[in-house]
């Protein structure tokens, strides 16, 4: 079975989509072969009559999969809240065991697999039971954490890493992402460190704000490139694959 991480974040809108989607493009250019998916999806998009995923759009265009929309994803609700709660509203229901068997039959066809949650760690995508906590902890998956750089961020962060530690959930590493240019005041500066010495985990970069960038508009201008240098991504690596390095 290939290896895998579980993205999630401090809070929903932190960039999840971003990095999973560059990190998969980054790995991809290096011939691994790598893939994104977005298993739940609320707030998806409505066009030509059909739902659209937005996240597994976004993988697709920055990172150039091959897969089709159904393969990345595969339950899609209209509201944009919680996924139990866009069920819900959609008159459906997240069964738990067809997510994880869809999470399955992805990782054991690929090398390296994301699979990005919905919002944060203690969401329900069908209920109390079944979170996304719950989705790693089935999949035998670490944790990437997403987190934003500034105020505020040291606590979100630190109780994501607490809440999946105490229910014997690994955390591989930290993504700091979406720093302004120009806006790096103490606490952006201070963060990193602290947060990866209340954590024991390594933050494996510092991601900035890039203005051509938009899951929305499907924009990714630099993102890759950036992600591919300001991102520890060979240590998310497969030791196996032998493809890590610069060259
Ligand atoms: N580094 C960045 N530079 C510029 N814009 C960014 C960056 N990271 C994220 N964004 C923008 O911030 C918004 C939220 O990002 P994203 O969709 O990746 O978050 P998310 O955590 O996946 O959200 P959700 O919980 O809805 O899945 C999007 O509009 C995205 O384009
Ligand atoms: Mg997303």
């Amino acid at each position: 079975m290939g290896r895998g991480y579980l993205v999630t974040g401090t809070d929903t809108g932190v960039g999840k989509t971003v990095i999973t989607a560059a990190l998969v493009g980054v790995w991809r250019r290096r011939g691994i072969d790598a893939v994104a998916i977005k298993p739940v999806q609320s707030g998806a998009i409505e066009a030509n009559g059909r739902l659209v995923p937005e996240d597994v759009v976004f993988y697709r265009h920055v990172a150039g999969l091959p897969q089709s929309i159904d393969e990345l994803n595969l339950y899609r609700f209209t509201s944009a809240v919680s996924p139990h709660l866009a069920a819900k509203l959609s008159g459906e229901r997240v069964e738990p065991s067809r997510v994880v068997d869809f999470c399955r039959e992805v990782l054991q066809r690929y090398e390296l697999v994301l699979v990005e949650g919905a919002g944060g760690l203690c969401v329900p995508l069908s209920g109390p039971d079944f979170t996304v906590a719950e989705l790693a902890r089935e999949l035998s998956l670490p944790l990437l954490v997403v987190a934003r750089p500034g105020l505020g961020s040291i606590n979100h962060t630190v109780l994501t890493v607490a809440y999946a530690q105490n229910r014997g959930i690994p955390v591989a590493g930290i993504i700091i992402n979406g720093l302004k240019a120009g806006e790096a005041g103490p606490a952006e500066k201070d963060n990193p460190g602290i947060i990866a010495a209340m954590t024991g985990v390594p933050v494996l970069g510092i991601v900035p704000y890039l203005p051509g960038v938009s899951v929305e508009e499907g924009s990714a201008d630099g993102l890759v490139e950036t992600v591919e240098n300001t991102v520890f991504w060979e240590d998310l690596v497969p030791r196996i694959c032998g493809c890590t390095g610069t060259g």
